[in-house]
């Protein structure tokens, strides 16, 4: 997938913004507080429709303005697409080649971005739903249909928490079976999942850090241990907890209970690693989403890495900008300085105060 050409109206601080990218890596420096991060923000919202900074839409638009938009000419598999993205008051509007976009699912399924970001690893580190979000989002992608399982259970979850509150005890059965049907199918493509990335992981976390720990990503169904997945076990277990979920008025069991967590020799994240092992591990981490995706779905996704050069050391970064050399993906990185490499390996910009002060692309 190749991002040609943006333009960004009203965009954070980018008022009428327009350029064309490189298929390769477009190296985006600039002092602080130019636009970079906003720009790669940009980029994210055009492959996610959402931010990884914020959940309020409004916070995109500039300051002055009431309405921001986005339009892209991208490529995916050698068909061109035009995206047009109007946001406004929280509310976006999709449009992919003229046509609105019913349902953003249809959209999502077909486009992404991997982001290496300090705001998304600070999401990622400290909140176990925004871990479900994450893999939640890769999960629409790769597998078919994971999306309405998500979908299903959320409507369920909903009514079933109504019925709670109501303390209608008969009722919330019908409403557990159908839990018990679901639950093992998210759970499977969770657990399929964490399996596929645990075949690429220990790989490329060795190769980008020279470090001979082994690097493992895990799954926890929060029913798991005590249902082991199974259909009727889960549908006793939770109707035997009707009394204490009806106590609480919610759902204190179930996939948005589930966890998620990395390990460096059998360590895990939150009890052990440094804020530097957090950084190339979640970095490899994405790595390998993004080679899952090449293999499932034979796409490369356009990778976003904002401010790389501060975060990681330059054993990691020069390993990182080989890595990425070696692929077909579109890469966008930003810096404060122009870094050396940019001339021979690609094209760079240099953005002052939302706009692009110089591009090598055009001189
Ligand atoms: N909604 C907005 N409207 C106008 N300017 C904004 C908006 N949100 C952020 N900014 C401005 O964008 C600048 C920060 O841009 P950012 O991309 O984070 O900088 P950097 O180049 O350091 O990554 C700040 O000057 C900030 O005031
Ligand atoms: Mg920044």
């Amino acid at each position: 997938m190749v991002i040609k050409t943006l333009e960004l109206l009203f965009f954070r601080n980018y008022d009428s913004f327009s350029t064309q990218f490189s298929p390769g890596i477009n190296f985006i420096h600039g002092r602080n507080g130019q636009g970079k991060t906003n720009l790669i923000e940009s980029l994210y919202v055009l492959t996610h429709l959402k931010s990884f900074r914020t959940s309020h839409l409004t916070e995109l638009e500039m300051f002055t303005k009431d309405a921001s938009s986005i339009r892209a000419n991208l490529t995916k598999q050698g068909v061109s697409h035009l995206v047009e993205i109007d946001l406004k008051k929280n509310q976006k509007k999709v449009r992919l080649d003229g046509k609105n976009i019913g349902y953003t699912s249809d959209y999502i399924k077909n486009f992404f971005s991997i982001l290496f970001s300090p705001d998304q690893l600070v999401f990622f580190k400290e909140y176990p739903l925004e871990r479900r979000n994450f893999i939640d989002r890769v999960l629409v992608l790769v597998d078919r249909n994971y999306f309405q399982l998500v979908k299903d259970f959320n409507r369920i979850k909903k009514q079933k928490s109504s019925l709670l509150r109501q303390k209608a005890v008969k009722d919330v059965a019908v409403w557990n079976q159908m839990l018990s049907g679901l639950i093992p199918r998210i759970a499977g493509a969770r657990n399929d999942f964490v399996k596929d990335i645990n075949d690429i992981l220990p790989g490329i976390f060795s190769h980008l850090t020279g470090r001979e720990n082994i690097l493992e990503f895990h799954y926890q169904g929060d029913l798991d241990k005590r249902t082991e997945r199974e259909e009727s076990k889960i549908y006793s277990f939770l109707q035997e907890k009707l009394d204490m979920e009806i106590e609480k008025g919610h759902l204190c069991f179930g996939p948005h209970k589930d966890q998620f967590w990395l390990t460096l020799d059998g360590q895990r994240d939150k009890q052990s690693f440094s804020q530097g092992e957090y950084r190339i591990t979640f970095l490899a981490l994405q790595f390998s989403i993004n080679q899952l995706i090449k293999e499932k779905l034979g796409f490369n996704p356009v990778i976003l890495l904002d401010d790389i050069f501060s975060e990681l050391d330059t054993g990691v970064y020069n390993k990182t900008i080989e890595y990425i050399d070696k692929r077909d993906n579109q890469v966008f990185i930003t810096s404060t300085e122009i870094p050396s490499l940019a001339m021979e390996k690609g094209s760079s910009y240099k953005i002052s105060k939302g706009r692009v002060e110089s591009n090598s692309l055009e001189s």
